[in-house]
């Protein structure tokens, strides 16, 4: 374990067979039809890929970037859009993936400025959701896990853009992030 992280959370297994179920229930769900999905850069980009290669549909990838944390734990509640997708959404089925719902600031924002691009469906699947934490009115329509409101890091999470490459999900020591 890595000496920063205070507890291992979701072990490599605990978030193989989790993502393997959501790619699962997003193949029964949208059987038929060809799905675009969409992450959030950075946090998503390894569930991204865990996720879709866990889809047995025709799918389309795309990425987007907003404005996060910086170098600090609690959200501003200012998003703002760094990279756009690359392919229009209209008339399509939108997968939005994220890492994490905390306040929900992110992703209610984002939804607002998705929905305008007229998708035939915008759903949400997330890999953590910290509901005690919600700020704003979102749920996420998959949700890896429900975890408690601690910090943690690793399989695409970052403190200040560290940690993301470690194979599991840890809580964060407070002292690492002055808490
Ligand atoms: P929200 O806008 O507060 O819902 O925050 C969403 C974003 O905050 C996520 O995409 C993460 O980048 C970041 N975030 C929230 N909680 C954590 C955490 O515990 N560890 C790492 N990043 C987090
Ligand atoms: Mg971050």
């Amino acid at each position: 374990m890595h000496q920063d992280v205070e507890r291992v959370l979701l072990s490599q297994q605990a978030l193989s067979d989790r993502v393997g179920e959501l790619g699962e229930q997003i193949t029964r769900d949208y059987a038929g039809r060809q799905v675009a999905v969409a992450s959030v850069l950075r946090g998503s980009y390894i569930f991204m890929a865990d996720l879709t290669r866990a889809i047995q549909l025709p799918i389309t990838v795309d990425f987007m970037a907003v404005s996060s944390y910086g170098s600090g734990t609690v959200s501003s509640g200012q998003v703002e859009i760094k990279k756009d997708l690359s392919d229009p959404i209209e008339g399509k089925d939108l997968l939005l993936v994220e890492d994490i719902l905390d306040s929900g600031n992110t992703l209610y924002y984002l939804v607002d400025v998705l929905r305008a691009r007229k998708p035939a469906s915008i759903r949400i699947c997330t890999l953590l959701d910290k509901p005690e934490r919600r700020a704003k009115p979102i749920q996420a329509d998959y949700v890896g896990f429900q975890i408690p409101d601690a910090f943690v890091v690793g399989y695409g999470l970052d403190y200040d853009e560290r940690y993301r490459n470690l194979p599991y999900i840890g809580v964060l020591k407070p002292e690492v992030y002055g808490g």
